[in-house]
């Protein structure tokens, strides 16, 4: 596990949209994992504007998103699809047959989550993978429980998550209650995993995931053990961390 501090929210963003603009310039046709919620904007922002300078090409690249509410549909205005779209996806060159996400309005959990575990098969795995940290300690959408869920899963959002998510609905009603996400083997099985936390409130969970036990109580723990896991905090999330 490698720790980077970084000075702020913008120099977080930029750290971190350096490392998956290094995978992308070694790989051409890197497959890249995406995640979504406030923290990785800025890093999307970087990219998009690095990407208008020409200092980065994503023609090759697939991505691959961990996570999209169960019951939304790709045009709704919350969806992961959409918010992907605005926030990077339409200002790359991303080629849109290489964008993978769960399909949110299909309902048959079964065949979504079964299909979706083959796309990340088909594509050859994550060359790197971005991800945020809810302040319970989920990744993607794998919430606290007593096992780590293997692949790609329907979950009921906890309360806290739900209320966590709602300043982007109108209210908290209307944050759907259910998710797909990409399970805790996808994710440990990715090559090289970035984790982003910005902001005070995500300092106790940090301290928890990263310095306590491993456990599925906070399924970010288990990056502890992953080969090639590197955290960047900007100073107010990894206060009172020893580097
Ligand atoms: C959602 C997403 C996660 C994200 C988390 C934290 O629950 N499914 O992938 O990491 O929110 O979001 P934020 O970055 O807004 O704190």
């Amino acid at each position: 596990m490698k720790i980077i501090k970084a000075k702020d929210y913008k120099d977080m963003s930029r750290k971190a949209a350096n490392i998956i603009s290094a995978q992308v310039i070694i790989k051409p046709d890197a497959v890249l994992g995406l995640a979504t919620g406030g923290t990785p904007v800025g890093t999307y922002a970087q990219l998009v504007e690095w990407y208008n300078k020409g200092d980065i090409d994503f023609s090759g690249v697939t991505t691959v998103n961990l996570d999209e509410y169960r019951g939304l549909a790709r045009g709704h205005k919350q969806s992961y699809w959409h918010f992907m779209h605005a926030h990077f996806f339409d200002y790359v060159n991303i080629c849109p047959e290489r964008i993978f996400m769960p399909k949110g309005d299909d309902l048959d959990e079964v065949k979504v989550c079964k299909d979706y575990d083959r796309v990340i098969e088909n594509v050859g795995g994550i060359d790197l993978l971005l991800l945020g940290i809810g302040s319970d300690g989920h990744i993607g959408f794998n919430e606290p429980g007593g096992a780590f869920e293997p692949g790609t899963h329907c979950v009921n959002l906890t309360e806290s998550t739900i209320e966590a998510n709602a300043r982007f609905f109108e209210s908290k009603e209307e944050v759907p209650r259910q998710a797909y996400t990409m399970g805790i083997r996808t994710i440990m099985q990715a090559r090289k995993v970035l984790m982003i936390a910005s902001g005070e409130k995500k300092r106790d969970i940090i301290k928890k995931a990263f310095f306590g036990s491993v456990t599925p109580a906070v399924p970010a723990s288990i990056l502890q053990i992953h080969p090639d896991f590197i955290l960047i905090g900007d100073e107010e999330a990894l206060e009172g961390v020893d580097l």
